[in-house]
């Protein structure tokens, strides 16, 4: 089994995705073994506490810069025994040596379709004011793995949503999660468990599921 910590920053939707996939048995070979909040006040930990999953804070602002931060975070997953880092609306950029302590074992989900709106400063909400404000017609979520560059890791899932004459930020963004976000992260997640992930460079091969 292999030991998952989600970091969240916010509302913690995403988590709540995972923690419905894990109730279904849709999580195979893992379990989510600790939720890490950068905030104390995020509703994430109220959802990780009804599902009996143990939560901790590990506070932005206790912390000078995210160099700090990250290097917290790093000795709470080790002292955890943690296999998967999953960001899940976690709002910092991590630091390279955060990366290379888990190898292709960090995955992100972004709210948009990689290359596009993505990179310094495209998180939550101004993700799609950006979408909206260039009038792209289709806009979709990304699950990747992380590495040193903000959203430039190895591609390993993506989904296209329509954008509609109608939509503000929020409107799309909530499509984006129902139709995308929440149903590619438990998917990634479980690849991720079930060591059917492999990267190539920057291709992701997904492989077939092995018999029993
Ligand atoms: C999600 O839309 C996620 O993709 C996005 O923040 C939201 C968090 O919602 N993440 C980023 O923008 C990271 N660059 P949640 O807390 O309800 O899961």
């Amino acid at each position: 089994m292999k030991r998952i910590a989600v970091l969240v920053s916010g509302g913690g939707t995403n988590l709540q995705a995972l923690i419905d996939a894990q109730a279904r048995g849709d999580i195979k070979n893992g379990v989510i073994a600790a939720v890490i909040s950068s905030s104390p006040d995020a509703f994430a930990l109220e959802r990780a506490k009804r599902a009996d999953i143990p939560g901790y804070v590990v506070a932005r602002k206790d912390f000078a810069d995210n160099q700090a931060l990250s290097l917290a975070l790093l000795d709470k997953l080790k002292a955890l025994d943690i296999d998967l880092v999953v960001l899940a609306g976690f709002m910092y950029v991590l630091t390279e040596e955060f990366v290379h302590a888990f190898p292709n074992a960090i995955l992100n989900v972004h709210p948009a379709l990689i290359p596009a709106f993505c990179g310094e400063g495209f998180y939550g909400l101004h993700v799609h004011e950006k979408a909206l404000a260039y009038g792209v017609k289709v806009s979709g979520a990304t699950v990747h793995f992380v590495s040193e560059e903000c959203d430039g890791g190895p591609v390993i899932l993506q989904k296209a949503v329509n954008v509609r004459e109608d939509d503000t930020p929020k409107t799309l963004q909530r499509r984006i999660m129902e139709e995308a976000e929440w149903q590619l992260l438990p998917k990634a997640v479980s690849l991720f468990c079930e060591d059917r992930l492999e990267v190539e460079g920057r291709i992701v091969h997904i492989l077939p599921q092995k018999s029993e």
